[in-house]
């Protein structure tokens, strides 16, 4: 389903909130949205475009969800079934993503927002980067782009991701920028899979998907996204990027990164912008649902995994919960070594019992102050390279102290009751009239 499709459900749903105020790009839009963090919104409006713009579109589980067509809990089976079988995308030769086509490049024309104060410019933070390499083919990811000037943007590339290997080795290089697209491109170009695999194959197993080719390079893009920016990125042309929030809520350095030169810019006709919320729910909830399938894989190898939260408390990065079928009293252990493996930035992870609910802070809580003792519950992974967006960790080498938490009750009280009581099932109609 297309990001639009998506929207229509959410309107037809009452799930949507649609404004039609006129709202500033600058420092407005993005208020809006955090204000109203978790709810689809679209703005109808834009005080200096003549696009409008939609936020916070799959800011929830349940949303994400909801675009499939399944439950929650079937999210993480149906992610590993997506990246252990990819399959080709349908080719189209017409797509609505190039039904119009900007005449001399503009990007002042189009609602990139100034997000916070402290921001070094407007930045486009929705893009999934299409680029393709001789040898290895297509790659899909995410890279947040500022704006430097009316078709230039400074790309901020992470190093060792699969698009900073192709770039040094191309140095110079086309590509796509799709904003807008429904959650199966989303979470496939929030995955990180072998070097090589065309994440969206991975997309199309997620849900059918239509590709196009590229306007001005030899690569297929997703048809039925809202805009699509292509140009060049030279690695030799570097300025600073930043200082722009990232996933902590914190803001990131100044960096000097590449730039990116927009020759063409093709959109839907009556397009939408896709605003996504730095460090928000969305931008929590992308980069951490597509870990939560590798945890489950590799506590599966040693333990009954019943589900996995990559929790926005922890920034949908640095914490995990894993719900385990305790069957062994090493079973917690076990499941903890085996969640670092799955997710190499991971920082704390926490183990509990099936009676336990993930997604309810209150509920992990009182299972470590009532099941867990710091001098035998805890497993210590010890000091490695961690995260580059915690704050806390070393700033130049990213070293930063791993540890496991077994939240688990052990099989055979010694002494109280680990059981929380259970009291009598009322319906309160009965009583209040309600
Ligand atoms: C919303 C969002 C924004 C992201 N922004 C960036 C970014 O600005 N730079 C970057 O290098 N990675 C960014 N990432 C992470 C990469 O897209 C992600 O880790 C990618 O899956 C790595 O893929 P690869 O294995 O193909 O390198 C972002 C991810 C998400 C979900």
């Amino acid at each position: 389903m297309s990001f639009r499709g998506f929207l229509e459900r959410q309107k037809s749903g009452g799930r949507l909130v649609a404004i039609d105020k006129t709202i500033s790009k600058k420092l407005e839009a993005s208020g809006l949205l955090k204000e109203l963090d978790g709810k689809p919104v679209l703005l109808d409006r834009i005080k200096e475009s003549k696009f409008r713009v939609a936020g916070n579109v799959f800011s929830s589980k349940e949303l994400v969800a909801d675009y499939f067509g399944i439950k929650p809990a079937e999210l993480i089976p149906k992610m590993i079934d997506a990246i252990e079988h990819p399959s080709k995308p349908n080719v189209v030769e017409k797509a609505a993503c190039q039904e119009v086509e900007m005449g001399e490049v503009d990007l002042d024309k189009l609602p990139i927002l100034f997000h916070c104060e402290k921001d070094g410019g407007n930045y486009i933070s929705s893009g999934v980067v299409v680029v393709k390499d001789a040898e290895h083919g297509q790659n899909l990811d995410f890279h947040r782009m500022m704006q430097i000037g009316k078709n230039k943007l400074s790309v901020r590339i992470v190093a060792e991701r699969h698009f900073d290997k192709f770039i040094r080795k191309n140095r110079k290089m086309p590509i796509a920028v799709c904003v807008g697209n429904g959650a199966n491109v989303l979470l496939a170009a929030a995955t990180s899979v072998a070097l090589g695999q065309d994440e969206l194959e991975i997309a199309n197993t997620l849900e059918p998907l239509d590709v196009v080719r590229a306007k001005t390079f030899d690569a297929y893009i997703p048809a039925d996204c809202e805009f699509v920016l292509e140009g060049t990125i030279d690695l030799e042309e570097k300025v600073n990027e930043g200082p722009f929030v990232d996933l902590t809520e914190t803001y990131d350095k100044v960096r000097q990164e590449p730039v990116f030169t927009v020759w063409k810019v093709t959109h839907r006709k009556d397009a939408i912008w896709q605003a996504l919320l730095p460090g928000a729910l969305e931008h929590k909830l992308l980069m951490g649902m597509p870990r939560e399938p590798t945890i489950f894989r590799e506590v599966s190898n040693v333990v009954k995994c019943l589900d996995v939260s990559i929790n926005p408390g922890g920034c949908s990065w640095l914490h995990a919960i894993v719900k385990i079928d305790k069957k062994n009293e090493d079973d917690g252990r076990k499941a903890l070594e085996a969640a670092f493996k799955g997710h190499g930035s991971l920082k704390h992870c926490f183990v509990v019992d099936k009676d336990i609910n993930i997604y309810n802070p209150l509920s992990v809580e009182w299972a470590m102050a009532t099941r867990f003792q710091g001098d035998k519950d805890i497993v210590v992974i010890g000091k490695q390279k961690g995260s580059s967006l915690d704050p806390s960790s070393e700033p130049d080498t990213h070293q930063t102290y791993k540890m496991g938490f077994d939240l688990t009750k052990p099989l055979v009280a010694k002494g109280k009751n680990f059981e929380k009581a259970e009291f009598p099932n009322v319906d309160i109609k009965n009583y209040l009239g309600v």
